[in-house]
């Protein structure tokens, strides 16, 4: 019982740190913080009453790392994407993106189409991956097709064609312990629980999301009532 949680929403961070604190490069937070990732994608596809989980992978403004990491980042996202497919079809996880994919390379985009493709018509979770993401520039994008559509500009149709479709977030949360938005699903989380863990995205695990989730059943929601 409890309020539903449908769409859960992660920011993970605190990869580099985790790393940092090992005398490791940062590279290595973001390799182990991809396992997380299959993990609580797994975890959370057990869980019936999610049937979104979008992660914030990589911002509009992760282009400013030096080029070697955001290199890496490309090249992990794209092996993630090509081995993980089985683990896609077991679980029945639809594989999505936000966010604007042009900037991304020929290679990298044919992987994530055909994954799309091949997971289309999985039921138990839809996960939606942020790539070049950013809230502001997804709304932007939203409106100007709006204009195009000649359709009417509504709270609705806003959240209909933003990259979730309408889909408000119920939950969400971010690693690190840092208080910030960092402008992820800015029109989406406009009722949402937050949670901030002091945790490291590669530390993080399916046990500390169920005491997360039971922290947020018992919270009184009120979407402005009383
Ligand atoms: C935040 O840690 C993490 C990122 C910006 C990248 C997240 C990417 C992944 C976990 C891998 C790719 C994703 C998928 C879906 C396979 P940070 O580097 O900002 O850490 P810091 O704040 O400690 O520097």
């Amino acid at each position: 019982m409890g309020n539903n949680l449908e769409h859960l929403a992660i920011i993970m961070d605190g990869n580099g740190r985790w790393a940092q604190k090992r005398g490791q490069n940062r590279t290595k937070g973001h390799e182990k913080g991809v396992e997380v990732v299959r993990d609580i994608t797994i975890h959370c596809s057990k869980i019936e009453e999610i049937k979104t989980l979008t992660l914030y992978a990589f911002s509009t403004e992760n282009w400013k790392r030096p080029k070697l990491e955001v290199n890496f980042l490309m090249k992990l996202l794209e092996r993630y994407l090509k081995n993980e497919e089985p683990t896609y079809m077991k679980y029945g996880v639809k594989f999505e993106t936000i966010g604007d994919l042009e900037p991304f390379s020929k290679g990298l985009k044919k992987v994530i189409n055909n994954l799309k493709e091949k997971t289309k018509n999985n039921k138990n979770l839809t996960q939606y991956v942020a790539l070049n993401y950013g809230a502001r520039d997804e709304i932007t994008r939203a409106v100007k097709k709006l204009v195009e559509d000649k359709k009417e500009i509504t709270q609705d149709n806003i959240s209909n064609y933003l990259d979730t479709g309408y889909s408000d977030v119920d939950l969400l949360i971010r690693t690190s312990g840092e208080l910030r938005l960092s402008n992820f699903l800015l029109w989406q989380i406009a009722y949402a629980e937050l949670y901030f863990t002091n945790t490291l995205w590669p530390d993080f695990t399916p046990k500390e999301l169920d005491e997360i989730i039971e922290n947020f059943k018992k919270r009184k929601r009120k979407f402005g009532g009383i």
